[in-house]
């Protein structure tokens, strides 16, 4: 049976002690529910990875460790930075790469998230890479895709997971109806298959997913799971995806 990811991504939230009281809950919620196909993994930032992990450390048939983000440099003088060895070394196995908010932001360039990529694997994590466009890119949408695809070696794209994420169903409440996400997801997919990358990823929809709209997501015929950033924040909320996500075969 396909594997089902569900990525919480926490970005810059939480107290550590929020932070250790929620991977408890959901850890014991992965437990109860006990799914091997549902992969849940946990985003942290940095300074909270070890306690998370420590904290879900007896959940680890169930429940897994990312970084939101590494360096693109091995090591050294990059004050600031977080290396990927680094990452991998506190117990993650995941890490997510090129996400809009870090794409606008901090101005990440293709040619960076390529070097991130390349020390993802390196360190053997899995790259959650994240494309999509942003609303003043809609009519433009294939372009914008396609280069974001092509941008990046297909080597480094046929062990990754690919999250689509459109910029402005980040955080918005505004989603894309549900047949278009699979209209996406497989443009995504014949991108991809030009591209020659032949072991197509796992795909993955993100932006504003909760727990009223996952249900008609779900029906899509392509994803194999979503990523989650506000809805992940509360155990009763990520709880009820879990056991959603348990409970269908997407
Ligand atoms: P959201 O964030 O679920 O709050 O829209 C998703 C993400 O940015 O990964």
């Amino acid at each position: 049976m396909q594997k089902k990811y569900l990525i919480a991504n926490w970005k810059m939230n939480l107290s550590l002690n929020e932070a250790e009281k929620l991977s408890q809950a959901i850890g014991a919620h992965a437990a109860q529910i006990s799914n091997a196909n549902l992969i849940t993994i946990l985003c942290p930032s940095f300074p909270w990875l070890y306690s998370v992990q420590q904290s879900i450390a007896s959940y680890s048939p169930w429940l897994s460790l990312g970084a939101q983000d590494c360096s693109a440099y091995k090591n050294g003088a990059y004050t600031g930075e977080v290396c990927a060895q680094m990452i991998a070394e506190v117990g993650c196995k995941y890490v997510i790469v090129g996400h809009s908010e870090r794409r606008i932001l901090n101005h990440e360039s293709s040619n960076l998230l390529i070097q991130k990529l390349e020390q993802a694997y390196i360190n053997q994590l899995t790259p959650i890479y994240c494309i999509g466009e942003t609303m003043g890119q809609k009519s433009i949408q294939e372009e914008i895709l396609t280069r974001q695809i092509k941008d990046i070696p297909v080597s480094l794209l046929s062990q990754a997971i690919i999250a689509y994420e459109p910029v402005w169903a980040i955080g918005t409440g505004v989603t894309p109806e549900a047949p278009m996400i699979d209209v996406t997801l497989n443009l995504i997919n014949d991108i991809l298959t030009k591209h020659k990358v032949t072991s197509l990823p796992p795909l993955l929809y993100g932006g504003s997913v909760n727990s009223q709209n996952i249900e008609k997501f779900s029906t899509s015929t392509i994803s194999a799971g979503f990523l989650v950033g506000g809805s992940s924040l509360q155990a009763e909320a990520f709880s009820a995806l879990m056991t959603f996500m348990a409970k269908v075969n997407i």
